[in-house]
């Protein structure tokens, strides 16, 4: 059997345009997705939007509309996104869809059955914005209006009858719980955080609002809505076909591998989410990595500082691949990354045109005019199997990707790469006109270099690797991360295509 990976980032917020910080999520997310697959796993890869609460309501409203409309109308721009970005997504759910409807109806039922809800009065900050509750110490009053101090988010006043959830009684199994699993929470930073603030206690929990209407009502209360956070969340479960846990998906995908989030997200998924879960009997993911901020100057990027950058408009000056590898490499994932198109440009000028571009273009062109445009016969020497061996240690390799090491993942790569075009500068084939075998083999190894440095890259650059494995014959179904392991891979007389310029030089 297979083995799965479920990953998942969080649905957005259908109230305002994607910008960069919501294409970066998605991109790595789409990344591990597409390395799992490549290496033979069963992969669900989950996305959506979140429609559900007063920030929504009232951003309708401030827009005219109705809120349905208002929600069909920028969801579709986050589905369209994830073409734009050539995301691998499996399913994009959306939280005002029936399947959701059913299965957070039958979450609320499970933990009001169970006794972990009961109904009393909640009165304290609120922020619209962060759909979270705040107490007196999270906030902070500047200019005479009360902030919260993690989000800076203007948060208001309160009260109202209210569902809670016990969370208090979560507090010892939750500390068992992070304890028994060391790495359910990365990376270690945020694990701190979030111990240090399950050890401060925890309160009950509100899970109802009643002051508006905009959300999944309470099975057995109609006054109220469910608390937006509860809803959310169980969307990944719902995508599974959750409540029905007989079902293939279910079985197959649930607990989920990764919930890959943003770190201002963190206390919902890595405190709420398992609490929730472990109330009604269900096994938590396996785990909850928090990555940084994209930030614009010092900032984080979002429609209320009004520092948007827009991911589409980069792609259409730079290209989304382009875009893909920047993110990857230069963002140092789990940190907050500032993106500048001074920087895109210089990765693209060296890592693109002059590493990887050029590699491929010389030792396809070479092979075209000194090879008959097919695959030459080899006699590897020591050397040879040196330089191709080095890439054979699948499980060091495995184990970026397990740990969420996507830069010294990109870091391996950079290295084959400089490694790779040492080798064929220093072999000098151009010289070797009149030792034939020599020749044939110095292309046959560059030509397997680069067969296996673009099968690492594809996860990072899906259309351009497609392009270049392509010209070796190679179609994306074929793809596979074991093949790393063989040298001789490609076969001898089989045609290879020319290919056009990868990435061009941007002139300064
Ligand atoms: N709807 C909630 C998530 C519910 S999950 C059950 C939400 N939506 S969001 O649209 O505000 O954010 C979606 C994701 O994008 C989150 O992981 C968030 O951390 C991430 N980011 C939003 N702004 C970001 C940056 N500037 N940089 C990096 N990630 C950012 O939260």
């Amino acid at each position: 059997m297979k083995n799965k990976f479920y990953i998942t980032t969080p649905i957005y917020y259908p109230s305002a345009k994607p910008h960069m910080g919501h294409a970066y999520s998605s991109i790595v997310a789409d990344f591990f997705a597409r390395f799992k697959r490549i290496d033979n796993y069963d992969v669900f890869f989950l996305t959506g939007t979140d429609e559900h609460g007063q920030k929504i309501e009232r951003a309708s409203k401030d827009n005219n509309k109705d809120t349905l409309k208002f929600c069909d109308e920028i969801s579709s721009i986050f589905k369209d996104l994830t073409f734009k970005l050539n995301l691998s997504n499996n399913d994009f759910i959306r939280t005002t869809e029936k399947r959701h409807f059913d299965a957070v109806e039958h979450l609320w039922n499970i933990l009001e059955k169970k006794n972990y809800i009961y109904l009393s009065k909640y009165s304290g900050w609120y922020s619209v914005s962060d759909e979270a509750f705040y107490s007196e110490d999270e906030i902070e009053e500047i200019d005479n209006i009360k902030k919260s101090k993690s989000s800076g988010s203007k948060v208001e006043w309160v009260e109202e009858e209210s569902y809670f959830f016990k969370l208090s009684e979560w507090q010892k199994p939750l500390l068992n719980f992070y304890e028994k699993n060391r790495n359910f929470i990365l990376p270690e930073s945020r694990r701190n955080e979030v111990i240090s603030f399950v050890k401060g206690g925890l309160k009950d929990l509100s899970v109802s609002r009643k002051s508006f209407k905009w959300g999944i009502q309470v099975p057995s209360n109609k006054d109220h809505v469910i608390y937006v956070w509860l809803d959310a969340l169980t969307n990944y479960l719902s995508a599974l076909k959750y409540p029905d846990i007989k079902n293939d998906l279910f079985n197959k995908f649930w607990p989920a591998s990764l919930h890959l989030i943003g770190k201002d997200i963190l206390r919902f998924h890595a405190v709420y989410w398992p609490a929730f879960l472990l109330a009604a009997d269900i096994e938590p993911p396996h785990r909850v990595y928090g990555h940084g901020w994209i930030l614009s100057g010092d900032e984080k990027m979002s429609k209320s500082k009004g520092n948007i950058l827009d991911p589409l408009e980069i792609i259409n000056i730079y290209g989304l691949d382009s875009l893909r590898y920047y993110l990857l490499k230069e963002v140092s994932f789990g940190n907050d990354g500032n993106i500048s198109e001074e920087k895109l440009e210089n990765c693209i000028n060296s890592d693109l045109a002059n590493n990887f571009g050029n590699l491929c273009q010389r030792v396809l062109s070479f092979a075209e005019k000194n090879c008959s445009s097919v695959v030459p016969s080899h006699k590897f020497n020591n050397e040879d199997l040196k330089i191709l061996n080095s890439m054979n240690n699948l499980e060091k390799i495995r184990s970026f990707i397990d740990n969420q090491d996507i830069n010294q993942y990109m870091s391996f790569i950079i290295d084959k790469l400089f490694a790779s075009n040492k080798y064929f500068n220093d072999q000098e084939p151009w010289k070797k006109k009149d030792d034939k075998i020599r020749l044939s083999t110095i292309v046959y190894t560059a030509l397997e270099l680069i067969r296996k440095i673009t099968i690492l890259l594809y996860p990072v650059m899906p259309q351009t690797t497609i392009n270049v494995l392509n010209s070796l014959n190679i179609k994306e179904n074929d793809i596979e991360f074991l093949s790393l392991k063989n040298n001789e891979f490609l076969k001898e007389n089989q045609k290879i295509y020319k290919l056009n310029i990868l990435f061009k030089k941007i002139e300064k």
